[in-house]
């Protein structure tokens, strides 16, 4: 059977050129970047080139580099950072982020709520976008730190980041992004864009799982989450994952040299999706028309289960999802989708087809032939059929 993997906003394939980075630091330079033999150099110099490599793509030093786990733990380490550099100096304080956040900000919101943080979860248009207005309303005296992501990884939406970093810069209010679905699909630069703290993820990019890092601006106060030998300039203590890392700079740099020809051809395909599945009856786009992931397409098909047509298409070798992997194991709407207005019972009937390097014209013709089909016998047998007129 055609296999169609339709998504690489869940994660991604590695790439052979990044598999190939990696594999020397698995069983012959695989020693402690710490060791002060020629193998630790050898690690340690690694590691080095691989932090100069993301710099550059990211337009930092070097040392503004912080390798992690991934885009959870650089969210963590964000938002935690800034607070415990509070809390250190006994004080607490008010945090604003958005209510589309991943749930790895979210949660962690929650958490530092539970410790006495205030938080503000500034509401989204119908397209997902924060406004300007509504930041700088949220902000208070106390406000010491702005969490808003780049892009949304359900419905792709890309916030006019720029324009909001400036008013919490107005107002010397630190700004983090969580650019784990921007990067490498449109342009990330940190000095352009003017964060403060920027949050990247590897198995999104084609790199390893596992591998990540955040960007912080020098001179911004953050405590670290893990202590213990002082790696990473002892913000993140643990010997350093160097295959990872490799990994993470060669797929970011693989990323960024092909994406001026990669995104406009996936982009071409993505809105070929777009025309043939919005012309399904009952069926639109959410997200952005414009301000959008070049690899993103978010829909609803009114009276279907999304899970449902998850499971129909991957029977047809088409693999998609109904919005964020982490939380597909929920019966819960997005919280994505009700944020943006959709009530329960549209928001239960989304699919996100997200694409990647791998995918051809011909990847989107099998779709396009085979997703029609299954949400037409869906709606045959769907509990709402009643209301629904074919
Ligand atoms: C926007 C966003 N932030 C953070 C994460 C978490 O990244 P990781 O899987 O590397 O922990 C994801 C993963 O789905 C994501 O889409």
């Amino acid at each position: 059977m055609r296999q169609v993997y339709l998504d690489h906003s869940a994660t991604s394939a590695v790439d052979p050129r990044v598999v190939e980075a990696m594999m020397p630091f698995f069983d012959m330079r695989y020693g402690n970047a710490s060791s002060l033999h020629t193998m630790g150099q050898e690690a340690s110099r690694a590691l080095q080139d691989a932090r100069t490599t993301v710099a550059q793509i990211l337009n930092c030093h070097p040392e503004e580099i912080v390798f992690t786990s991934g885009g959870t733990e650089s969210n963590n380490a964000a938002l935690k950072g800034a607070a415990f550099a509070r809390l250190r100096k006994g004080e607490k304080g008010h945090i604003i982020t958005s209510t589309i956040e991943h749930d790895c900000v979210l949660n962690t919101c929650q958490w530092l709520e539970s410790l006495g943080f205030s938080v503000t979860y500034v509401p989204v248009d119908t397209y997902g976008l924060v406004s300007q207005e509504s930041l700088e309303d949220a902000i208070t005296k106390d406000t010491f730190l702005v969490s808003i992501m780049h892009a949304n990884n359900e419905i792709g939406t890309i916030q006019d980041i720029r324009e909001l970093v400036q008013i919490a810069h107005d107002h010397d209010v630190l700004f983090h992004t969580d650019a784990v679905q921007s990067v490498t699909k449109v342009p990330v630069d940190v000095h352009d864009i003017g964060v403060d703290m920027l949050s990247i993820s590897s198995h999104k990019i084609h790199g390893p799982k596992g591998a990540g890092c955040l960007y912080v601006k020098k001179g911004t106060t953050i405590d670290p989450l893990m202590h213990g030998g002082g790696h990473e300039k002892g913000f993140r203590s643990g010997t350093e994952n160097i295959p990872g890392v490799v990994g993470l700079a060669k797929a970011l740099a693989v990323g960024e040299e092909e994406r001026p020809r990669e995104m406009p051809r996936i982009e071409r395909l993505r809105d070929e999706l777009i025309e043939g599945a919005s012309a399904i009856e009952n069926s639109w786009l959410n997200g952005h028309p414009k301000k959008r992931l070049p690899i993103n397409a978010h829909f609803c098909f009114r009276f279907i289960e999304g899970e449902s047509l998850v499971l129909r298409l991957s029977g047809k070798g088409v693999y998609a999802s109904t919005g964020s992997a982490c939380s597909s194991k929920s019966l819960k709407p997005s919280h994505v989708l009700l944020a943006i207005g959709l009530p329960p019972e549209d928001a239960h009937s989304s699919l996100r087809l997200t694409l990647g390097r791998d995918n051809t014209e011909d990847d989107i013709q099998y779709t396009l032939k085979v997703l029609p089909e299954v949400v037409t016998d869906l709606r045959k047998i769907s509990p709402f059929k009643a209301s629904f007129q074919e």
